[in-house]
């Protein structure tokens, strides 16, 4: 198992180019599944989590194909030859729940295995199931497996009784093959969801209030191929914007959208950060992308923060905003709203000699002087990055075991780093004993 070694103490000084979000490319990827037509992604990250969709919607049926140099995929899905999701594939990756709506749309039945709980919590994916049945499908669950037939798909009123993500995208890409109109209430706006919605919309999908809380789709409409520009991930940015924090950097994140991240940008700036909006670029990847400056020269002042869904602080922006808070003047109250597990970079961040109480949903940080390098771990792609936020900072050397969950959503991340002038390397084939 490869393993990340870093030496703390560089003050990360550079520009940072951010990559493709994964939680839009993942949904974006199963949406090929609704038309026989090619689509074709664009600004496609490299990174384990596209890998296992694409060996998924393989087995499916859909032929894919990647371009890693020009960081496209295309995936054209002519016929679907089979309609189950293996349990071997969506137990490695939760997202895959994302293929249920789009082949009981194009195919009239899906056999989902359970995604099962997780690391950060028992996340069911009961919302998915009613919302589906409410456009007319019969499911039942058998053997680990969700079982879903129609004979076709009519539009209905859902009211999610939380803003779910995946639920969202599962209800959205199932209501645009329903006959008639279909409101989704309570729908979750987070920017993935919302390049979802306007890739199926140039696919020839009818939806409105793409963006609000309000979905509605007037279903029915035979999808087309497309060529679609992924969003940039606006957790990435976050976390390389706390990188430059943390180090007292100075780094620009290249290619973001600001405005995703407002719920972000404002705790950063009252621990005392420097967020700067940098003119357009021409170089820019996108017209409406541009870069951002971060930089921290001040001491770190305790900031109290509280996950909520999009536009609230993001979940997964939290265990990244809490290696910072470690080191802040003063104590910082996190709470966790979204996921009831998600505190488990906490014990590895004492082990760094941070000083954090948990109590339920919340924890209390009381900033040290300084964190001190230790070997840590930890069972989910965002509390392992914060572990290698928090070791570029610390004293002396970090060693972060089980990198696998890191090279599930940060493409290049020593690279990225590296190029700041962090101290940084990949050590590949390390002890597997953990
Ligand atoms: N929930 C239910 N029932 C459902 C669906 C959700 O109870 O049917 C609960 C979950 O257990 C959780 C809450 O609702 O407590 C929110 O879950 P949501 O469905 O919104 O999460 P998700 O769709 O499974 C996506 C991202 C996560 C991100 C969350 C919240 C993808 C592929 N994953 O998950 O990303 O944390 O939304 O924003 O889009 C990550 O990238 O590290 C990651 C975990």
């Amino acid at each position: 198992m490869d393993k990340i070694i870093i030496t703390g103490g560089p003050q990360l000084r550079g520009e940072i180019p951010i990559s493709g979000a994964k939680n839009a490319v993942l949904p974006l990827m199963a949406a090929s599944i609704l038309t026989d037509k090619p689509i074709t992604l664009q600004n496609v990250p490299k990174l384990s989590d596209i890998t296992l969709m694409s060996e998924l919607l393989s087995h499916h049926g859909v032929h894919v194909t990647r371009d890693f140099s020009a960081q496209t995929c295309t995936l054209h899905a002519a016929s679907i030859t089979d309609t189950v999701a293996p349990y071997e594939i969506v137990s490695k990756m939760r997202a895959s729940i994302v293929v249920l709506g789009p082949l009981l749309a194009r195919c009239g039945e899906a056999v989902v295995s359970l995604p099962g709980g997780c690391a950060i919590g028992t996340r069911p994916v009961n919302m998915h199931i009613d919302g589906l049945r409410s456009l007319g499908a019969d499911i039942y669950i058998e053997n680990g497996y969700i079982h879903a037939k129609t004979s076709g798909l009519v539009g209905a009123t859902i009211v999610l009784p939380f803003a779910t993500v995946t639920g969202t995208e599962n209800i959205l890409m199932a209501a645009v093959y329903a006959r008639g109109t279909t409101v989704i209430k309570n729908a979750a706006k987070e920017p993935e969801v919302c390049d979802l919605a306007n890739c199926l919309v140039s696919m020839g999908a009818q939806i409105g209030g793409i963006g609000t809380d309000t979905l509605v789709i007037d279903g029915g409409t035979r999808l087309g191929g497309t060529t679609h520009f992924v969003v940039p991930d606006r957790i990435e940015a976050a976390t390389y914007a706390i990188a430059g924090a943390i180090t007292h950097g100075d780094v620009v994140l290249k290619n973001v959208v600001y405005d995703d991240l407002l719920a972000f940008w404002q705790p950063l700036e009252r621990a005392g950060v420097v967020i700067e909006r940098m003119e357009p670029q021409a170089a820019n990847a996108h017209a409406s992308y541009e870069d951002v400056r971060v930089s921290m020269s001040a001491e770190i002042k305790g900031v109290d923060v509280m996950t909520e869904p999009h536009p609230g602080f993001p979940t997964d922006a939290q265990a990244q905003f809490m290696a910072l808070m470690t080191l802040c003047n003063g104590a910082a109250m996190i709470t966790e709203t979204i996921f009831e597990n998600r505190f488990m970079h906490v014990p590895e961040l004492c082990r760094m000699c941070a000083d954090i109480t948990t109590h339920n949903a919340s924890v209390l940080v009381r900033g040290v002087n300084h964190l001190t390098g230790a070997t840590v771990m930890a069972t989910d792609l965002r509390a392992s990055v914060s572990l290698v936020l928090a070791g570029l900072a610390a004293k002396g050397e970090t060693t972060v075991q089980r990198v696998y969950h890191i090279d599930r959503g940060y493409e290049r991340i020593e690279e990225k780093l590296r190029t700041c002038g962090a101290e940084i390397e990949r050590v590949q084939g390390g002890s597997t004993a953990l």
